[in-house]
């Protein structure tokens, strides 16, 4: 880069907003150079609120490395799977809105279990999402990307974890302002070497590949350098819920946080 042999006494450069700021002549320099280090494709900053023990989103995703997806037979059994979770080392779930029991789980858990760090799933609506916020949920995931509930999360300040599957999808959600998605359903999709090929031009967006992971392939999955947690419902199967072998799914989530604890990123 050539330094101009004389520098204006003041430059003035255009904003984004097409306002105008005059830059005086001392810090010209400086300001080129930031503006030539900032990345190609820079992303708006999604809101992080603050949940749970003050950890904001994107860090807990990072502490807990794998969300349960949770489909809920029965409120009943809420409060018992929570304390299952958190005993194994695991302080997170989202009970997806697939059964009439979300909301009512949701809400045994947020005043029973506050330590858990608590999720409404398959939010496909406004409607459900404004029920499992009212209800105690700290943060939200759909398998798509609707444009109103997306609105609405950020509205109220929730974080929000919307479903993409392909590059345009992923555009989209960056030109919203998210720099975290779910890849859904990543194993469908065509699994990490499908992540790999569709993260690899989006290097600032962080994934949550979700759909047909399991202990066997998540270390795959956790081993890719964006991929920030896995969501999947191997560790909560619905029957073992049902039949209330809590012990089971204590043993499950302990062998997700032993692999999560044990995966190596690729750098
Ligand atoms: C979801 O709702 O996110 C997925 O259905 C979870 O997928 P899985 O059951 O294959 O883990």
């Amino acid at each position: 880069m050539d330094r101009p042999s004389k520098l204006p006494s003041d430059l003035v450069l255009p904003l984004p907003s097409k306002k105008s700021v005059a830059i005086p002549a001392g810090m010209w320099w400086t300001c080129r150079i930031q503006r030539r280090r900032r990345p190609l494709r820079s992303a708006p900053t999604e809101p992080q609120p603050r949940g749970v023990r003050g950890m904001d989103f994107e860090h807990m995703l990072s502490a807990v490395r794998v969300i349960p997806v949770v489909e809920i037979a029965s409120a009943d059994t809420a409060v018992p799977l929570a304390r299952a979770l958190v005993d194994a080392g695991l302080p997170c779930a989202e009970i997806t809105f697939r059964t009439a029991a979300a909301a009512d789980a949701i809400a045994a858990i947020a005043a029973a279990v506050p330590e858990l760090h608590l999720g409404a799933g398959t939010v496909l609506t406004v409607a459900q999402a404004e029920t499992a916020l009212a209800a105690g949920a700290r943060f939200l995931v759909a398998p798509n990307l609707d444009l109103d509930v997306v609105a609405f999360a950020r509205e109220r300040g929730a974080p929000i974890l919307p479903g993409v599957c392909t590059p345009t999808e992923i555009g989209l959600a960056l030109s919203l302002g998210l720099s975290i998605v779910k890849l859904f359903p990543a194993e469908a999709a065509g699994g990490v070497p499908y992540l790999k090929a569709i993260a690899a031009p989006f290097r600032e967006v962080r994934f949550v590949p979700t759909g047909g992971i399991s202990a066997q392939n998540l270390p795959a999955y956790l081993a890719v350098t964006q991929v920030v947690a896995c969501g999947g419902s191997w560790m909560v199967k619905k029957d073992v819920i049902a039949a209330g072998d809590f012990a089971a799914i204590r043993a499950a989530a302990t062998e997700a946080v032993a692999i999560a604890a044990g995966a190596r990123v690729q750098r």
